[in-house]
């Protein structure tokens, strides 16, 4: 069965400055995910405490709410084909030395405090995630993308 799903996914400040916002989003396209949300925005300390208040308290909270609010940030919601694992794949492991070789973090980033890119762990935290920095009216899925034309149609095979 099918399973569509949506997740979070920020290009953090250290991407964005370092011009990768086209190679990164390439990455996601490619795989023939639907982008149906996307902006440039500053993060504010207080959207930056809402998005990371679980890691509150460890010893790099501090230096994390500090880069995210460094610079701009370019959020996304990506819908696919169980979208949250799946991109978590193409983002790789927190650690840039442990994330597989060809995912983002693994071929843009060095250090754990600079990894680029935010993915959502979850479900539940894109929903989360989605949700705060995101309106319902500024996600726009009322069109088809190529993958969704060409794939199977469960619907029409049934009927
Ligand atoms: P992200 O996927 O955005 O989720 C939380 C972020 O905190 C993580 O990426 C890193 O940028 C940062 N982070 C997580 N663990 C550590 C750590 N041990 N040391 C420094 N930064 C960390």
């Amino acid at each position: 069965m099918r399973s569509e799903e949506r997740t979070f996914v920020a290009i953090k400040p250290d991407g964005v400055k370092r011009g990768l916002i086209g190679k990164i989003l390439e990455r996601f396209e490619n795989k023939g995910f639907k982008i149906v949300g996307m902006k440039l925005l500053q993060v504010t300390p207080e959207l930056a405490a809402k998005h990371y208040e679980e890691h509150y308290g460890k010893p790099f909270y501090k230096r994390l709410i500090h880069y995210i609010t460094s610079g701009p940030i370019v959020a996304m919601v990506i819908e696919g084909y169980e979208a949250v694992e799946s991109v978590r794949h193409i983002v790789g492991a927190t650690s840039p030395i442990k994330a597989d070789v060809g995912t983002i973090r693994a071929d843009f980033a060095q250090i754990m405090e600079y990894n680029v890119v935010h993915a959502s762990d979850s479900l539940e935290s894109a929903a989360r995630e989605i949700g705060l920095y995101f309106k319902p009216e500024e996600i726009y899925d009322n069109w088809q993308s190529m993958l969704e034309m060409i794939t199977f149609d469960e619907e029409r095979y049934n009927g």
